[in-house]
């Protein structure tokens, strides 16, 4: 099953061109990354497939359905990791979870299990009390990374996600990523300028200066 279908999108600000008829596909369990050098377009790109902006020309399709016309429906099942962290860092990190799951509807009974379960899962039970202002780097992006999943999404994209962190910690969430898709099924989209950071993705696009090269 195909989880996105970009085809022939085109993006210009003004006289500048920053994306050039970009077309790929994901399908159901690939681990993807985007990978290109800053300004090649990469969070344009993102923020096409989140609505926030819409392309000149080509369409987006997510599990079938165009963005365009269904952009809530399919917003409810992508789990997204922004590159600028965007935790309420004065709430405790179980209150971050349990403040997501209730903006988002989700019944108590079936958010509490999925927050334990989480929390433990990214070795964050022990500072479930903690604001998340306290967390170190690594720490508050598996934060996220666990509050991207806590809707189970059919597909988790992250921008930058290791952005900042030592080498240690990255290695960290490049082990829980490949973990994700490994025992859990689940479908990335991961999005960086690194090289050092596609070493277990089963495919690789490149975007440069706008085009998929
Ligand atoms: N809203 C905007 N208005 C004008 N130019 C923009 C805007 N957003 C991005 N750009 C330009 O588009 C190019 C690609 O930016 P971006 O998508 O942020 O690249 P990346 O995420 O790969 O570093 C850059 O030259 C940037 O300056
Ligand atoms: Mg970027």
């Amino acid at each position: 099953m195909k989880i996105l279908e970009v085809e022939n999108i085109s993006k210009s600000y003004g006289k500048l061109k920053v994306l050039d008829n970009v077309s790929f596909s994901i399908s159901q369990g690939d681990y993807v990354a985007l990978i290109g050098k800053n300004g090649a377009g990469k969070t344009t790109l993102l923020n096409l497939l989140l609505g926030l902006a819409n392309p000149d020309s080509g369409s987006i399709k997510f599990f079938g359905k165009n963005l365009e016309g269904n952009l809530t429906h399919i917003l409810n099942y992508i789990g997204i990791v922004f590159q600028q962290h965007t935790l309420d860092f004065d709430l405790s990190v179980k209150k971050n979870l349990i403040f997501y799951a209730d903006v988002h509807g989700m019944q108590r009974k079936v958010s509490y299990e999925r927050i334990q379960r989480l929390l433990k899962k990214f070795e964050l039970s022990k500072f479930e009390n903690y604001k998340a202002r306290n967390l170190s780097g690594g720490m508050k992006r598996r934060l996220e990374i666990a509050r991207a999943l806590l809707k189970e999404p059919k597909i988790l994209i992250l921008d930058e996600a290791t952005s900042g962190l030592d080498p240690a910690t990255r290695e960290q969430i490049l082990f829980d990523l490949k973990e994700l898709v490994q025992e859990n099924k689940i479908t990335i989209l991961t999005i960086t300028h690194l090289k050092s950071e596609i070493t277990d993705v089963n495919k690789v696009i490149k975007l440069e200066k706008g085009k998929i090269v």
